[in-house]
């Protein structure tokens, strides 16, 4: 299958480990929601990685040296309602001092079309490091939607974790946004006539609350 080069999948034992019991339909919304957000952290280091730096002098014990610091107060994570707040818990632990918008986004059960009906960002998107978090990329719809909402209000430095992709979904986003790297822990095979991802989790916002 042809990768396309803003799609990142996360090749790491610990990720793989935690999926399969995250897969698992006996693991129940406590569980479920602990490895999200520990799967999510393990993300997040990769997703991070190429964030920009500024230089600082350091006072060590020993002597002044050259430091390096991240605006962490710039970085705004969008967790997509419902099933990308999950994610926050792991993000915060490695950035607490970020930022956290909303953007409100539901399938409609019949066309499968994304309905925005929520959206709250901190003003100067033009400033900002968007993070934008949704578990599934299933149609692609929904992240698509969420980050052309972002696009129009000047934001340019926006990346997305995913915790499980289909490969429709992989295609449609990175024709869309070829400038918006995307992370994910796995590429899946197919989405099913329901637009579920196969094997996938079933539905990440019913798993993580108990409301199935
Ligand atoms: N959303 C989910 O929660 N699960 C899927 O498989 C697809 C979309």
């Amino acid at each position: 299958m042809n990768i396309p080069n803003n799609f990142h999948i996360i090749d790491h034992a610990l990720i793989k480990h935690k999926l399969s019991i995250l897969r698992d339909i006996k693991t129940g919304s406590k569980e479920f929601r602990e490895l999200t957000t520990e799967i999510t952290s393990l993300l997040a280091y990769q997703a991070t990685k190429d964030l920009t730096l500024s230089t600082c002098e350091i006072e060590t014990p020993i002597t002044t040296t050259k430091g390096h610091k991240i605006e962490l107060d710039n970085i705004v994570l969008i967790p997509i309602l419902r099933a990308g707040l999950g994610m926050v818990e792991g993000m915060l632990g490695l950035i607490p001092n970020a930022r956290v918008g909303y953007i409100g986004m539901e399938r409609d059960h019949n066309t499968h079309q994304p309905l925005n009906y929520y959206f709250k960002i901190p003003k100067q998107a033009d400033r900002k490091t968007f993070i934008v978090l949704d578990p599934m990329l299933a149609t692609g719809g929904t992240m698509i939607d969420a980050i052309d909402r972002l696009k129009d209000l000047g934001a340019k430095d926006i990346c997305s974790i995913c915790i499980i992709s289909s490969p429709e979904g992989m295609n449609e986003f990175c024709n869309h946004h070829q400038d918006v790297k995307i992370f994910t822990g796995a590429l899946d095979e197919k989405l099913n006539k329901n637009k579920y991802i196969v094997p996938g989790l079933g539905d990440a916002g019913d798993r993580l609350y108990g409301t199935e």
